[in-house]
């Protein structure tokens, strides 16, 4: 039964192009995977937006479609792709390259649509991005000017493609750990660090800057300071355009999310948690360069800190000794092992370990999160829900909230924020897990 009115939506009819910023591992096996997946060679394994479903109403109803039959998504067969990259090779050639993909049969099949895909020139700068060397790149006096040429590459894309909305992913290189400062504060400083080609200004902002500008939604995939800044966002919620990071949470972050839930609801202590990654692709490479890997260790440090609360539990969480190595070890590729140690207490305070060993494939973990952004991106945009979407927390490793809240991090908390959002956008109720009406306790 439908509770509140729903929220009127725009029908997502036409073409949604999915400019993507970078198109190395990440990118291209999400647009790879598409095309195969569209092709009926593949299926969308680890996509909410295409595999999961949705309870509605109480559990005696039995009630639960897909999520693409509840809410109204763009549909696979409407997604077109461009991107930008400092590095000039095409999709295909990027595909190749990275070797996440097998060759003949994901590769090679849909060559045709891949050689298609040909980067843009990027706004790249070494300074922000030491490993990379790039030759794909715009040029411009001030960062203004590199800023209103990402606009009209994004208007022109969309003439070009004929397409009926647009959505931005980041999913370009880890930049350089930058702390929020003066210039980041207003619009108006901004505009003017951008004019004075001001240091603090990263390329990522441009591209956060030029979409909300040009009213596309954007979310940012890697760790960097980029749209979580106070004039972004104040600018992004004054023209309605919905943005959010950041930070994919594929791997070991995403087990973290899951296993320190465990230990605070069962009141298990914590002593140390030492996690290690061996990974051997190019972000790998570019997170080998100190000040980049500075960005990434403070996304995966924050989670255990939020979820554990050592404020509020000193006796169980106050003394933790937690610990990130990303290591460059390249005859692994793009097939990560993320290592954890967890030492635990217990009763009595006794000793326990978890040893968790993941053997993954990032690329492979973070492309269906890549399509279910975007899709649910282009769905706030239609719904009109301008600004931050803290909703879409479930697939950040730091997600972005108001100015004053904290963030989730409970992968499972953030499932039910994600779901209750779909109920509330169509006027569902929202599922509470009370359940006292199916049982019958006699008079108070
Ligand atoms: N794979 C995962 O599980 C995962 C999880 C969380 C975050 N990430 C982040 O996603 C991003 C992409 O990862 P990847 O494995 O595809 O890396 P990658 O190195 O294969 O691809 C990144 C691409 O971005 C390009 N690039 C760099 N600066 C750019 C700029 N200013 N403009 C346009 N393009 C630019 C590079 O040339 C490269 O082709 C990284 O920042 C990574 O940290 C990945």
């Amino acid at each position: 039964m439908a509770q509140a009115s729903a929220r009127p939506i725009a029908p997502a009819k036409g073409r949604l192009g999915v400019l993507t910023v970078g198109l190395g591992a990440v990118a291209t096996t999400f647009m790879a995977g598409v095309e195969n997946i569209r092709r009926g060679t593949s299926k969308p394994i680890g996509s909410l937006t295409q595999m999961g479903t949705i309870r509605l109403g109480k559990r005696t109803e039995a009630r639960a479609p897909l999520i693409r039959d509840f809410v109204p998504l763009a549909d696979l067969k409407d997604l077109v792709f461009g991107a930008w990259d400092p590095v000039p090779d095409t999709a295909y050639e990027s595909c190749l390259h990275c070797g996440v993909l097998d060759r003949h049969e994901h590769v090679e099949p849909i060559a045709d649509f891949l050689k298609a895909i040909r980067p843009m020139p990027a706004v790249f700068d070494r300074n922000y991005v030491k490993r990379l060397e790039g030759t794909n790149v715009k040029t411009g006096r001030t960062k203004r000017e590199l800023a209103e040429a990402l606009r009209k590459d994004i208007r022109e894309f969309k003439a070009a493609q004929k397409c009926d909305r647009l959505v931005i992913v980041w999913c370009a290189s880890t930049e350089i750990f930058i702390s929020p400062g003066p210039t980041h504060q207003t619009l108006e400083a901004f505009e003017k660090a951008m004019d004075a080609n001001d240091p603090s200004i990263a390329p990522s902002m441009l591209y956060a800057w030029a979409a909300i500008m040009e009213g596309v939604p954007f979310a940012n995939g890697a760790p960097n300071l980029c749209c979580d800044v106070p004039a972004l966002e104040k600018l992004a919620a004054e023209k309605g355009v919905a943005i959010g990071g950041k930070d994919f949470k594929t791997g070991q972050t995403m087990i973290k999310t899951v296993l320190a839930p465990m230990f605070k609801s069962r009141m298990l202590g914590v002593a140390g948690w030492y996690s290690t990654n061996i990974l051997g692709n190019r972000d790998g490479e570019v997170l080998d360069d100190p000040e980049s890997f500075k960005t990434k260790e403070e996304s995966k440090l924050g989670v255990l800190e939020y979820i554990l609360q050592p404020q509020v539990y000193p006796e169980l969480y106050g003394n933790i000794f937690h610990k990130v190595r990303i290591n460059y070890y390249p005859p692994r590729g793009d097939n990560k092992e993320g290592w954890d140690n967890i030492d635990i207490f217990g009763w009595l305070g006794y000793p326990m370990q978890i040893k968790v060993d993941f053997l993954c494939r990032d690329s492979i973990l973070a492309a269906p999160l890549v399509l279910d952004l975007a899709i649910f991106f282009d769905l706030a945009q239609r719904a009109k829900m301008g600004g931050i979407q803290e909703w879409l927390s479930f697939y950040f490793k730091s997600p972005q909230v108001a100015p004053g809240l904290y963030p989730e991090h409970d992968l499972f908390i953030q499932q039910t924020k994600l779901k209750n959002t779909l109920r509330w956008l169509m006027g569902e109720a929202q599922v509470t897990h009370l359940g006292v009406e199916y049982y019958e306790y006699g008079e108070k």
